[in-house]
């Protein structure tokens, strides 16, 4: 049988989680699952990051605003739509978003990057900032924050609590596996910034980490375990 009945639609809406979009297609399920697997290696892990990120980039971006242009085809004259991409900021929370920069770049080429680092402390949990630098033009720009873990959400609502004090009022995150902890903790802190997960995931453990999820991301990503 070719076709499953389990897949929807492209996204899947949750009316307790309204900041929460889940992408869902079958491509993504068979990626994310590789990724979960604790028998993939770090080159691996690295490449699915890196699809799943350009994939998730393709609904994060679905709504953009595009400029009318007048299009010469080797046959005719028409008019046609283009994106500027130079309006879009990616930032990735270090280190473990920056696994989903180029996936984005290899969309959206012209989009500038912005860094932030921010590390969780193992024992409370609570993230320490070590590095913010983003580029000018905060106030006319959409910032797609990428973290491939939204876990207590204390990093993601830092981050994007940061962006805005430096103007930000444009904010999308994009994440591969969300916790029901960490979508709660951004619809409390900011309602307004929607949340792209590749997969809503059941529950945290006692020390902070996504179940089922898929281990620690950037360690896997850089092999620092
Ligand atoms: C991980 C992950 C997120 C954060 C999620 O990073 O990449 O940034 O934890 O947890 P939270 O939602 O509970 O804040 P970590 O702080 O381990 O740093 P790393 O990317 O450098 O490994
Ligand atoms: N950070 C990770 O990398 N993985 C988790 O499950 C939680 C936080």
């Amino acid at each position: 049988m070719l076709a499953s009945t389990k897949h929807h639609g492209p996204f899947a809406r949750d009316p307790d989680h309204a900041n929460l979009i889940v992408t869902r297609h079958p491509l993504l399920e068979h990626k994310v699952s590789l990724l979960r697997s604790v028998a993939t290696p770090k080159k691996v892990f690295k490449e699915l990051v890196d699809e799943i990120a350009q994939l998730l980039a393709y609904e994060v971006t679905a709504d953009l605003a595009t400029l009318p242009a007048v299009i010469e085809t080797p046959l005719e004259t028409m008019d046609g739509a283009i994106v500027d991409g130079s309006k879009i900021i990616i930032v990735p929370v270090l280190r473990a978003g920056l696994g989903m920069v180029e996936g984005v770049q290899r969309l959206i080429p012209t989009a500038r990057v912005g860094h932030i680092g921010l590390q969780r402390d193992h024992d409370t949990l609570e993230p320490a900032d070590y590095y913010f630098k983003i580029p000018p033009d905060a106030e006319g720009s959409m910032h797609i924050v990428t973290d491939p873990m939204l876990a207590t959400g204390g990093s993601a609502s830092a981050a994007v609590s940061s962006l805005k004090r430096r103007g930000a009022a444009s904010i999308r995150m994009m994440c591969i596996v969300a916790s029901p902890e960490g979508v709660q903790r951004m619809r409390q802190d900011h309602p307004e910034v929607p949340v792209y997960a590749a997969a809503f995931d059941r529950e945290l453990n006692e020390k902070g980490y996504i179940l089922p999820g898929l281990g620690d991301a950037g360690d896997r990503l850089f092999g620092t375990h």
